[in-house]
């Protein structure tokens, strides 16, 4: 199989147009437009999948009317073509995260089998007993759980940074807990619960300082922030499509091409082997060596797509309408008596939880959705984190770029229309 890598330096990337205008940016996403229990639909659940733009719907449709093969197999042209559109689309999220070589990018099926795979290949080869993982206490389950299954395995031990009130990382306590044992740092760059931005830049600084690699969960910033690897200097980064107006069932796993060329593969079958006899397997190069089996290859050309469409809009645009989405709508739910924000860190994007005296999250949920207003509720996939603010749940709104103000008084309108109800 040919392998094409595209190294890409950081002055090459995309300079980011000036100009965005929502309501032009609002038809290129035709779920909108509908109604919702005889409402406008307002959809405010994008930190749990954000919805598509129709060059993503196109190129999903596109690949199975015109192009529908196995990849990096065949010698036919539906294959050619197929296996064209999916390494460009590697190509095209490699410069996305601005990641020296195309080598770099693995695609998995989302944030989640991303740090399984880190898990299962650089935990088993580099963590033993007594050994230590360090997270933070604001981690999503997906960050937590698979660090607890390989430390169970190991014996070694999972230690949690503490977060203050607002919600922000205790950066000495952090600190403290870098130590001689410590063999990977896995943090979230930005929380799904709260929002918070962390500042991973002097995390990945410090943690180099030990000499501990360091891996984000970008499932959160990848969809609202620029993000430059090579600036950043992180070991591991994982975004989902999903999140950032791709299909559902593809994201990306970002490695330094020296740590991944020293790990195992994560699972065994086709396309990730050079040779097999019953006798020995000589394991294919990167990034085909953690990418066994047919992979979702509609989605991965349609995740390309998905980036291209950002790319378009511009990610300074995008950021800074959706900063001054965010301030406006924390002003304005903050002013409802008896609600209290969760995650009120300096540095925050895209989320507000909140909860609401005397009321359950469930229930502003439901009736929130009477209005056509969809906000998820619950416990965000983040018990400890629940834990640690001493709530079961919040109703979270997060947004997308495709928001309008008009939609965060309808929000606000509608949280009054609970307390009306049920306060
Ligand atoms: C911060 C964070 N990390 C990881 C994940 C897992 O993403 P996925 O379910 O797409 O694998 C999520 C999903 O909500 C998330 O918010």
């Amino acid at each position: 199989m040919a392998t094409t890598h595209h190294p890409v330096s950081k002055g090459e990337r995309q300079k980011w147009p000036a100009n965005f205008d929502v309501e032009r940016v609002r038809k290129d996403f035709p779920v909108l437009d509908q109604t919702v229990h005889g409402r406008p639909l307002v959809y405010l659940d994008n930190a749990a999948t954000s919805q598509k733009p129709l060059a993503v719907i196109e190129a999903e449709e596109r690949f199975y009317r015109h192009d529908c093969s196995n990849i990096h197999r065949g010698v036919h042209e539906l294959s050619e073509r197929a296996t064209r559109s999916y390494e460009n689309a590697r190509v095209t999220a490699q410069r996305f995260l601005n990641a020296s070589d195309s080598k770099e990018i693995i695609f998995v099926r989302g944030a989640t089998e991303a740090i399984n795979l880190v898990a299962s290949s650089f935990g088993r080869q580099n963590v033993n007993a007594g050994d230590e993982i360090l997270i933070t206490a604001m981690e999503h389950h997906s960050n937590i759980v698979p660090w607890q299954m390989l430390c169970e395995e190991k014996c070694a031990i999972l230690r949690v940074a503490p977060i203050n009130d607002r919600g922000e990382l205790l950066f000495d306590e952090f600190v403290k807990l870098l130590g001689p044992k410590t063999r990977l740092v896995a943090v979230v760059h930005v929380s799904n619960v709260l929002g918070t931005i962390n500042p991973v830049r002097e995390i990945i600084e410090a943690a180099h300082r030990k000499k501990v690699p360091v891996l984000l969960d970008g499932a959160q910033a990848a969809p609202h922030l620029a993000v430059d690897v090579q600036e950043l200097d992180c070991d591991f980064y994982t975004f989902s499509g999903h999140k950032l107006y791709g299909p559902t069932g593809v994201g990306v796993l970002y490695g330094k091409a020296d740590l991944l060329d020293a790990m195992p593969p994560y699972q065994g079958g086709g396309d990730m082997i050079s040779s097999v006899t019953f006798e020995k397997t000589i394991y294919n190069s990167l990034p085909y060596k953690f990418e066994a089996g047919t992979p979702n290859i509609a989605a991965g050309i349609a995740l390309g797509a998905a980036i291209d469409y950002v790319n378009g809009i511009g990610f300074e645009n995008v950021a800074a309408y959706e900063d001054e989405l965010l301030a406006y709508a924390t002003e304005a739910v903050s002013r409802v008596p008896g609600l209290k924000i969760i995650g009120t860190a300096e540095k925050k994007a895209g989320v507000i939880s909140f909860v609401m005296e005397g009321i359950h999250p469930h229930d502003v949920g439901t009736i929130l959705d009477q209005e056509g207003i969809a906000v998820r509720t619950g416990h965000h996939c983040a018990q400890p984190l629940m834990e640690r603010f001493g709530i079961p749940a919040t109703t979270r709104a997060s947004l997308a770029f495709y928001n309008t103000k008009a939609e965060i008084d309808a929000l606000v309108t509608g949280i009054h229309k609970v307390k009306e109800l049920l306060g």
